[in-house]
Protein backbone atom coordinates (compact mmCIF):
# COMPACT_ATOMS: atom_id res chain seq x y z
CA UNK A 1 0.00 0.00 0.00
CA UNK A 2 1.39 3.75 -0.69
CA UNK A 3 1.98 5.72 1.90
CA UNK A 4 2.58 9.55 1.86
CA UNK A 5 6.39 10.36 2.86
CA UNK A 6 8.35 13.52 3.18
CA UNK A 7 11.71 13.44 3.00
CA UNK A 8 13.33 16.29 4.46
CA UNK A 9 16.82 17.52 3.11
CA UNK A 10 18.06 16.24 -0.43
CA UNK A 11 21.88 15.61 -0.02
CA UNK A 12 22.89 13.09 -0.85
CA UNK A 13 20.99 10.37 1.96
CA UNK A 14 18.13 12.43 1.44
CA UNK A 15 17.57 12.49 -2.43
CA UNK A 16 18.63 8.48 -2.78
CA UNK A 17 15.63 7.98 0.12
CA UNK A 18 13.43 10.22 -1.70
CA UNK A 19 13.63 8.76 -5.61
CA UNK A 20 13.92 4.79 -4.14
CA UNK A 21 10.56 5.08 -2.03
CA UNK A 22 9.04 6.67 -4.82
CA UNK A 23 10.22 4.05 -7.40
CA UNK A 24 8.23 1.81 -5.10
CA UNK A 25 5.11 3.46 -5.37
CA UNK A 26 5.01 5.54 -2.38
CA UNK A 27 3.85 8.98 -2.55
CA UNK A 28 6.91 11.23 -2.11
CA UNK A 29 7.42 14.70 -1.24
CA UNK A 30 11.18 15.77 -0.45
CA UNK A 31 12.15 18.92 1.29
CA UNK A 32 15.08 21.63 1.32
CA UNK A 33 15.42 24.88 2.30
CA UNK A 34 17.44 25.99 -0.55
CA UNK A 35 14.90 26.72 -3.38
CA UNK A 36 17.47 26.82 -6.47
CA UNK A 37 17.74 22.97 -5.35
CA UNK A 38 14.13 22.61 -5.48
CA UNK A 39 14.14 23.86 -8.49
CA UNK A 40 16.53 22.06 -9.98
CA UNK A 41 15.57 18.97 -9.17
CA UNK A 42 11.97 19.74 -10.00
CA UNK A 43 13.23 20.00 -13.51
CA UNK A 44 13.96 16.58 -13.52
CA UNK A 45 18.09 17.44 -13.28
CA UNK A 46 20.24 15.57 -9.85
CA UNK A 47 22.15 17.63 -7.77
CA UNK A 48 24.27 14.79 -7.07
CA UNK A 49 26.43 12.61 -9.62
CA UNK A 50 25.31 9.09 -8.74
CA UNK A 51 24.36 6.35 -11.20
CA UNK A 52 20.93 5.70 -12.07
CA UNK A 53 19.63 9.11 -10.20
CA UNK A 54 18.42 11.01 -13.47
CA UNK A 55 16.10 7.83 -14.76
CA UNK A 56 14.06 7.21 -10.91
CA UNK A 57 13.98 10.82 -10.64
CA UNK A 58 12.48 11.09 -14.65
CA UNK A 59 10.11 8.39 -13.65
CA UNK A 60 8.97 9.87 -10.31
CA UNK A 61 8.57 12.93 -11.40
CA UNK A 62 6.77 11.38 -14.69
CA UNK A 63 4.52 9.35 -12.56
CA UNK A 64 3.88 12.03 -10.11
CA UNK A 65 4.95 10.01 -7.28
CA UNK A 66 7.89 12.79 -6.41
CA UNK A 67 7.66 16.02 -5.95
CA UNK A 68 9.66 18.52 -4.59
CA UNK A 69 8.82 21.28 -2.25
CA UNK A 70 10.55 24.33 0.44
CA UNK A 71 9.11 24.93 3.97
CA UNK A 72 8.41 28.65 2.74
CA UNK A 73 4.72 28.14 4.63
CA UNK A 74 5.75 25.89 7.37
CA UNK A 75 5.49 22.44 7.91
CA UNK A 76 2.16 21.77 8.28
CA UNK A 77 0.72 20.58 4.86
CA UNK A 78 4.39 18.81 4.21
CA UNK A 79 4.71 16.47 6.95
CA UNK A 80 4.10 12.63 5.64
CA UNK A 81 2.62 9.96 7.26
CA UNK A 82 6.19 9.32 7.55
CA UNK A 83 8.47 12.20 7.37
CA UNK A 84 11.89 11.10 7.17
CA UNK A 85 14.97 13.46 8.55
CA UNK A 86 18.01 13.77 6.51
CA UNK A 87 19.83 16.73 6.91
CA UNK A 88 23.49 17.08 7.09
CA UNK A 89 25.48 16.18 10.48
CA UNK A 90 29.07 17.67 9.64
CA UNK A 91 32.04 17.68 11.95
CA UNK A 92 32.02 20.28 14.52
CA UNK A 93 35.98 21.35 14.79
CA UNK A 94 35.92 19.04 18.22
CA UNK A 95 35.10 16.05 16.10
CA UNK A 96 31.54 15.80 17.65
CA UNK A 97 28.90 15.69 15.29
CA UNK A 98 26.93 18.98 14.31
CA UNK A 99 23.49 18.51 15.14
CA UNK A 100 22.16 22.21 14.59
CA UNK A 101 20.31 21.38 11.45
CA UNK A 102 18.90 18.15 12.67
CA UNK A 103 17.40 20.13 16.25
CA UNK A 104 16.13 22.74 14.04
CA UNK A 105 14.02 20.54 11.39
CA UNK A 106 12.60 18.08 14.58
CA UNK A 107 11.65 21.32 16.64
CA UNK A 108 10.28 22.93 13.47
CA UNK A 109 8.28 19.41 12.32
CA UNK A 110 6.92 18.84 16.13
CA UNK A 111 5.76 22.53 16.91
CA UNK A 112 3.84 22.24 12.93
CA UNK A 113 2.26 19.09 13.21
CA UNK A 114 -1.60 18.95 13.32
CA UNK A 115 -2.09 15.43 13.10
CA UNK A 116 0.39 12.47 14.21
CA UNK A 117 2.93 10.81 11.91
CA UNK A 118 6.30 8.97 12.79
CA UNK A 119 9.30 10.40 12.29
CA UNK A 120 12.10 8.78 10.55
CA UNK A 121 15.90 9.72 11.64
CA UNK A 122 18.15 8.87 8.61
CA UNK A 123 20.76 11.04 9.07
CA UNK A 124 23.74 9.57 11.13
CA UNK A 125 22.96 11.00 14.88
CA UNK A 126 25.09 9.65 17.73
CA UNK A 127 23.81 7.08 20.20
CA UNK A 128 21.41 9.10 22.85
CA UNK A 129 20.49 11.62 19.81
CA UNK A 130 16.75 9.95 19.60
CA UNK A 131 15.96 9.75 23.42
CA UNK A 132 16.95 13.51 23.91
CA UNK A 133 14.94 14.70 20.59
CA UNK A 134 11.93 12.58 21.33
CA UNK A 135 12.14 14.41 25.26
CA UNK A 136 13.36 17.55 24.07
CA UNK A 137 10.71 17.90 21.30
CA UNK A 138 8.36 15.11 20.28
CA UNK A 139 6.98 14.46 24.06
CA UNK A 140 5.56 17.92 24.53
CA UNK A 141 3.94 18.19 21.02
CA UNK A 142 0.38 18.59 20.26
CA UNK A 143 -0.21 15.54 18.54
CA UNK A 144 1.66 11.78 18.92
CA UNK A 145 5.02 11.68 17.36
CA UNK A 146 6.55 8.21 16.62
CA UNK A 147 10.17 7.81 16.52
CA UNK A 148 12.19 5.23 14.25
CA UNK A 149 16.07 5.50 14.21
CA UNK A 150 16.47 4.31 10.39
CA UNK A 151 20.07 4.62 9.35
CA UNK A 152 21.03 4.24 6.15
CA UNK A 153 24.51 2.20 4.33
CA UNK A 154 24.55 3.25 1.17
CA UNK A 155 27.97 3.91 -0.53
CA UNK A 156 28.43 6.54 -3.01
CA UNK A 157 28.77 5.59 -6.87
CA UNK A 158 26.36 2.18 -5.46
CA UNK A 159 23.74 3.67 -3.67
CA UNK A 160 20.53 2.49 -5.81
CA UNK A 161 22.38 -0.79 -5.53
CA UNK A 162 22.46 -0.73 -1.81
CA UNK A 163 18.86 0.57 -1.67
CA UNK A 164 17.46 -1.84 -3.06
CA UNK A 165 19.63 -4.89 -2.56
CA UNK A 166 20.68 -3.88 1.07
CA UNK A 167 22.35 -6.35 3.34
CA UNK A 168 19.58 -5.07 5.84
CA UNK A 169 17.23 -2.83 7.34
CA UNK A 170 17.63 -1.07 10.55
CA UNK A 171 15.05 -0.02 12.45
CA UNK A 172 15.34 0.87 15.91
CA UNK A 173 12.13 2.34 17.85
CA UNK A 174 9.93 1.84 21.29
CA UNK A 175 6.74 1.68 19.58
CA UNK A 176 4.86 -1.49 17.75
CA UNK A 177 2.76 1.06 15.09
CA UNK A 178 5.78 2.25 14.58
CA UNK A 179 7.58 -0.63 13.46
CA UNK A 180 4.28 -1.68 11.64
CA UNK A 181 4.55 1.54 9.17
CA UNK A 182 8.06 0.81 9.04
CA UNK A 183 7.65 -2.94 7.50
CA UNK A 184 4.85 -1.59 5.21
CA UNK A 185 7.58 1.27 3.73
CA UNK A 186 9.87 -1.48 2.74
CA UNK A 187 7.43 -4.16 1.76
CA UNK A 188 9.10 -4.52 -1.54
CA UNK A 189 12.76 -4.85 0.03
CA UNK A 190 13.95 -8.27 0.62
CA UNK A 191 16.51 -8.04 3.69
CA UNK A 192 16.41 -9.41 6.86
CA UNK A 193 15.34 -6.44 9.38
CA UNK A 194 17.10 -5.94 12.76
CA UNK A 195 14.28 -4.56 14.87
CA UNK A 196 15.48 -3.06 17.96
CA UNK A 197 15.19 -0.28 20.62
CA UNK A 198 16.48 3.63 18.84
CA UNK A 199 20.12 3.60 20.88
CA UNK A 200 21.26 0.31 19.53
CA UNK A 201 19.93 1.21 16.00
CA UNK A 202 22.30 4.64 16.45
CA UNK A 203 24.92 2.53 17.71
CA UNK A 204 24.65 -0.25 14.52
CA UNK A 205 25.08 2.92 12.25
CA UNK A 206 28.56 4.11 14.40
CA UNK A 207 29.80 0.69 14.65
CA UNK A 208 29.80 -0.41 10.52
CA UNK A 209 31.03 2.32 9.98
CA UNK A 210 34.14 2.27 12.70
CA UNK A 211 34.54 -1.75 11.88
CA UNK A 212 34.99 -0.75 8.02
CA UNK A 213 37.55 1.61 9.06
CA UNK A 214 38.91 -0.63 11.16
CA UNK A 215 39.57 -3.27 8.58
CA UNK A 216 40.85 -0.93 6.03
CA UNK A 217 43.69 0.80 9.02
CA UNK A 218 44.23 -3.30 10.10
CA UNK A 219 45.23 -3.88 6.18
CA UNK A 220 46.96 -0.80 5.77
CA UNK A 221 49.01 -1.83 8.81
CA UNK A 222 49.69 -5.07 7.51
CA UNK A 223 50.49 -3.51 3.81
CA UNK A 224 53.30 -1.45 5.71
CA UNK A 225 54.75 -4.10 7.33
CA UNK A 226 54.82 -6.08 4.19
CA UNK A 227 56.91 -3.47 3.07
CA UNK A 228 59.73 -3.94 5.83
CA UNK A 229 59.84 -7.25 5.52
CA UNK A 230 59.68 -7.55 1.11
CA UNK A 231 55.81 -9.36 1.67
CA UNK A 232 53.60 -9.10 -1.38
CA UNK A 233 49.98 -7.51 0.61
CA UNK A 234 47.83 -8.09 -2.52
CA UNK A 235 48.69 -12.32 -1.92
CA UNK A 236 48.30 -11.57 1.74
CA UNK A 237 44.78 -9.83 1.43
CA UNK A 238 43.82 -12.65 -1.32
CA UNK A 239 45.06 -15.20 1.88
CA UNK A 240 43.33 -14.05 4.71
CA UNK A 241 39.79 -12.35 2.44
CA UNK A 242 39.05 -16.08 1.85
CA UNK A 243 38.62 -16.51 5.17
CA UNK A 244 34.99 -16.53 5.48
CA UNK A 245 35.05 -15.46 8.70
CA UNK A 246 37.11 -12.51 7.55
CA UNK A 247 35.75 -11.98 3.82
CA UNK A 248 37.35 -10.24 0.65
CA UNK A 249 35.35 -6.80 0.89
CA UNK A 250 37.69 -3.82 2.34
CA UNK A 251 41.28 -5.34 2.54
CA UNK A 252 42.19 -3.18 -0.26
CA UNK A 253 45.60 -1.34 0.75
CA UNK A 254 46.24 2.35 0.11
CA UNK A 255 46.49 5.75 1.22
CA UNK A 256 43.58 5.38 3.32
CA UNK A 257 39.76 6.13 3.69
CA UNK A 258 38.03 9.28 2.63
CA UNK A 259 34.31 10.49 1.75
CA UNK A 260 32.08 12.02 3.92
CA UNK A 261 31.59 9.08 6.41
CA UNK A 262 34.55 6.99 7.86
CA UNK A 263 36.59 10.37 8.90
CA UNK A 264 33.45 12.14 10.31
CA UNK A 265 32.22 9.20 11.93
CA UNK A 266 34.77 7.69 13.26
CA UNK A 267 35.94 11.06 15.00
CA UNK A 268 32.68 11.32 16.25
CA UNK A 269 32.53 8.22 17.89
CA UNK A 270 35.66 8.80 19.41
CA UNK A 271 34.37 11.88 20.79
CA UNK A 272 30.70 10.36 22.11
CA UNK A 273 33.02 7.37 23.45
CA UNK A 274 35.40 9.89 25.49
CA UNK A 275 32.16 12.12 26.47
CA UNK A 276 31.15 9.02 28.27
CA UNK A 277 34.29 8.49 29.98
CA UNK A 278 35.50 5.12 27.75
CA UNK A 279 38.34 5.29 25.74
CA UNK A 280 38.08 3.78 22.92
CA UNK A 281 41.74 2.80 22.15
CA UNK A 282 41.37 0.93 18.99
CA UNK A 283 39.17 3.38 17.06
CA UNK A 284 42.27 5.72 17.76
CA UNK A 285 44.63 3.92 16.37
CA UNK A 286 42.70 3.48 13.45
CA UNK A 287 42.29 7.06 12.99
CA UNK A 288 45.67 7.68 13.40
CA UNK A 289 47.08 5.12 10.90
CA UNK A 290 44.53 6.47 8.65
CA UNK A 291 46.16 10.34 8.84
CA UNK A 292 49.80 8.65 8.76
CA UNK A 293 49.01 6.67 5.61
CA UNK A 294 47.71 10.04 3.56
CA UNK A 295 51.36 10.70 4.03
CA UNK A 296 52.98 7.55 2.76
CA UNK A 297 53.74 9.02 -0.96
CA UNK A 298 54.80 12.29 0.19
CA UNK A 299 57.34 10.61 2.54
CA UNK A 300 58.46 8.16 -0.57
CA UNK A 301 58.53 11.14 -2.98
CA UNK A 302 60.38 13.23 -0.63
CA UNK A 303 63.09 10.58 -0.40
CA UNK A 304 63.62 9.82 -3.82
CA UNK A 305 63.07 14.13 -5.06
CA UNK A 306 64.85 16.09 -2.15
CA UNK A 307 65.12 18.84 -4.13
CA UNK A 308 61.34 19.27 -4.64
CA UNK A 309 61.43 22.93 -5.39
CA UNK A 310 62.71 21.58 -8.67
CA UNK A 311 59.73 19.33 -10.04
CA UNK A 312 56.32 18.77 -11.21
CA UNK A 313 53.68 16.61 -9.31
CA UNK A 314 50.85 15.16 -11.38
CA UNK A 315 47.57 14.04 -9.42
CA UNK A 316 45.62 11.97 -10.38
CA UNK A 317 42.52 12.07 -9.04
CA UNK A 318 40.62 14.33 -6.63
CA UNK A 319 37.73 12.56 -5.58
CA UNK A 320 37.84 10.04 -3.09
CA UNK A 321 37.19 7.18 -4.54
CA UNK A 322 36.14 6.30 -8.13
CA UNK A 323 32.45 6.81 -9.69
CA UNK A 324 31.80 10.22 -7.43
CA UNK A 325 32.42 13.89 -8.02
CA UNK A 326 32.85 13.93 -4.11
CA UNK A 327 35.82 15.31 -2.95
CA UNK A 328 35.47 15.67 1.02
CA UNK A 329 38.06 13.72 3.05
CA UNK A 330 40.03 13.23 0.28
CA UNK A 331 43.62 12.06 0.47
CA UNK A 332 44.75 14.67 -1.85
CA UNK A 333 43.63 17.48 -0.39
CA UNK A 334 46.02 16.53 2.75
CA UNK A 335 48.69 15.23 0.26
CA UNK A 336 48.63 18.54 -2.29
CA UNK A 337 49.84 21.11 0.84
CA UNK A 338 52.77 18.73 2.07
CA UNK A 339 54.45 18.90 -1.44
CA UNK A 340 53.94 22.14 -2.37
CA UNK A 341 55.00 23.10 1.13
CA UNK A 342 58.43 21.54 0.06
CA UNK A 343 58.42 23.84 -3.57
CA UNK A 344 56.46 20.98 -5.95
CA UNK A 345 55.01 22.68 -8.74
CA UNK A 346 51.40 20.32 -8.94
CA UNK A 347 49.01 19.88 -11.71
CA UNK A 348 45.69 17.33 -10.90
CA UNK A 349 43.48 15.89 -12.66
CA UNK A 350 40.57 13.86 -12.25
CA UNK A 351 37.88 12.86 -14.57
CA UNK A 352 34.21 14.13 -12.74
CA UNK A 353 35.66 15.51 -9.28
CA UNK A 354 34.13 19.00 -7.92
CA UNK A 355 35.70 21.95 -9.33
CA UNK A 356 37.28 23.18 -6.11
CA UNK A 357 40.13 25.39 -5.23
CA UNK A 358 43.14 23.66 -4.78
CA UNK A 359 45.28 26.47 -3.37
CA UNK A 360 49.19 26.30 -5.05
CA UNK A 361 47.89 23.72 -7.85
CA UNK A 362 46.64 24.05 -11.30
CA UNK A 363 43.73 21.77 -12.07
CA UNK A 364 44.13 20.59 -15.55
CA UNK A 365 41.62 18.98 -18.30
CA UNK A 366 43.26 15.44 -19.26
CA UNK A 367 45.52 13.33 -17.58
CA UNK A 368 48.06 13.74 -20.31
CA UNK A 369 48.14 17.70 -19.27
CA UNK A 370 49.04 16.69 -15.87
CA UNK A 371 51.61 14.31 -16.32
CA UNK A 372 53.72 16.34 -19.18
CA UNK A 373 57.01 17.21 -17.91
CA UNK A 374 56.33 15.76 -14.11
CA UNK A 375 59.14 13.77 -12.53
CA UNK A 376 56.54 12.12 -10.08
CA UNK A 377 52.67 11.26 -10.52
CA UNK A 378 50.90 9.82 -7.29
CA UNK A 379 47.63 7.79 -7.64
CA UNK A 380 45.25 9.01 -5.27
CA UNK A 381 41.72 7.85 -6.71
CA UNK A 382 41.47 3.92 -8.91
CA UNK A 383 39.58 5.88 -11.91
CA UNK A 384 39.40 3.30 -14.44
CA UNK A 385 41.34 5.55 -16.44
CA UNK A 386 44.20 5.66 -14.39
CA UNK A 387 44.47 1.68 -14.74
CA UNK A 388 44.80 1.37 -18.62
CA UNK A 389 46.83 4.44 -18.92
CA UNK A 390 49.56 3.77 -22.04
CA UNK A 391 52.25 3.88 -19.39
CA UNK A 392 55.26 3.45 -22.53
CA UNK A 393 53.44 7.28 -23.72
CA UNK A 394 53.09 8.08 -20.17
CA UNK A 395 57.00 7.49 -19.94
CA UNK A 396 57.86 9.71 -22.96
CA UNK A 397 55.67 12.65 -20.96
CA UNK A 398 57.35 12.47 -17.81
CA UNK A 399 60.43 13.30 -16.98
CA UNK A 400 63.74 12.26 -14.71
CA UNK A 401 62.78 9.51 -12.45
CA UNK A 402 59.21 8.65 -13.95
CA UNK A 403 57.91 7.72 -10.50
CA UNK A 404 54.89 6.72 -10.30
CA UNK A 405 53.21 6.52 -6.72
CA UNK A 406 49.89 4.09 -6.44
CA UNK A 407 48.16 4.98 -3.95
CA UNK A 408 45.15 2.45 -4.23
CA UNK A 409 47.33 -0.16 -5.36
CA UNK A 410 45.55 -0.65 -8.73
CA UNK A 411 48.06 -0.50 -11.45
CA UNK A 412 49.63 -3.11 -13.02
CA UNK A 413 53.05 -3.11 -11.43
CA UNK A 414 54.84 -5.11 -14.58
CA UNK A 415 53.12 -3.05 -16.94
CA UNK A 416 54.49 -0.22 -15.18
CA UNK A 417 57.89 -1.00 -14.76
CA UNK A 418 58.25 -2.53 -17.98
CA UNK A 419 57.92 1.21 -19.51
CA UNK A 420 60.98 2.31 -17.97
CA UNK A 421 58.97 3.82 -15.14
CA UNK A 422 59.73 3.77 -11.03
CA UNK A 423 56.34 2.26 -9.59
CA UNK A 424 56.46 2.43 -5.93
CA UNK A 425 53.34 1.36 -3.81
CA UNK A 426 51.50 0.44 -0.51
CA UNK A 427 52.73 -3.06 0.85
CA UNK A 428 53.98 -4.42 -2.62
CA UNK A 429 57.68 -4.00 -2.38
CA UNK A 430 57.82 -7.89 -2.12
CA UNK A 431 55.14 -8.42 -4.66
CA UNK A 432 55.32 -11.50 -6.70
CA UNK A 433 56.48 -11.01 -10.22
CA UNK A 434 55.99 -14.90 -11.48
CA UNK A 435 53.06 -17.16 -11.93
CA UNK A 436 51.51 -15.49 -9.11
CA UNK A 437 47.60 -14.92 -9.19
CA UNK A 438 46.49 -12.69 -6.32
C1 LIG B 1 30.54 4.33 3.47
C2 LIG B 1 29.99 2.94 3.79
O1 LIG B 1 30.58 1.97 2.93
C3 LIG B 1 28.46 2.91 3.64
O2 LIG B 1 27.98 1.63 4.05
C4 LIG B 1 27.87 3.99 4.54
O3 LIG B 1 26.45 4.04 4.42
C5 LIG B 1 28.43 5.33 4.14
O4 LIG B 1 29.86 5.30 4.29
C6 LIG B 1 27.80 6.36 5.05
O5 LIG B 1 28.02 6.31 6.27
O6 LIG B 1 26.95 7.14 4.58
P1 LIG B 1 31.23 5.63 1.22
O7 LIG B 1 31.83 6.67 2.11
O8 LIG B 1 30.41 6.02 0.06
O9 LIG B 1 30.33 4.61 2.10
O10 LIG B 1 32.47 4.85 0.61
P2 LIG B 1 33.16 3.40 0.69
O11 LIG B 1 32.99 2.72 -0.60
O12 LIG B 1 32.78 2.66 1.89
O13 LIG B 1 34.70 3.87 0.82
C7 LIG B 1 35.15 4.69 1.88
C8 LIG B 1 36.63 4.94 1.77
O14 LIG B 1 37.36 3.77 2.09
C9 LIG B 1 37.11 5.37 0.39
O15 LIG B 1 38.02 6.43 0.52
C10 LIG B 1 37.81 4.15 -0.15
O16 LIG B 1 38.83 4.46 -1.07
C11 LIG B 1 38.36 3.55 1.12
N1 LIG B 1 38.63 2.09 1.03
C12 LIG B 1 37.60 1.23 0.87
C13 LIG B 1 39.92 1.61 1.15
O17 LIG B 1 40.89 2.39 1.33
N2 LIG B 1 40.15 0.26 1.09
C14 LIG B 1 39.14 -0.63 0.91
O18 LIG B 1 39.41 -1.83 0.88
C15 LIG B 1 37.84 -0.13 0.80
Amino acid sequence: MPLSVTVVGTGYVGLVTGVCLAHSGHKVTCVDIDRAKVDMLASGTSTIYEPGIEELLAEGIKTGTLVFATPEKGWRDLIGDITVVAVGTPMSPNGAADLSAVRAVVEALAADADRPFTLVMKSTVPMGTGASLRQRYLADADVRIGYVSNPEFLREGKALEDWFKTDRIVLGAEDESDLALMRALYADIEAPMVETDVASAETIKYASNAFLSTKISFINEIANLCDYIGADIDSVSRGIGLDRRIGKEFLNAGIGYGGSCFPKDTRALDFIATLNGYQFTLLKSVIEVNTRQRMLPVFHILKALPDLYEHSIAILGLAFKPDTDDVRESPALDIVPLLTEHGARIRIYDPIAADIDVPGAARVDDVWAALKGASAAIVVTEWAEFVTLDWARVRETMIGPGIIFDGRNCLDATAVEAAGLTYMAVGREGRHRVGETA
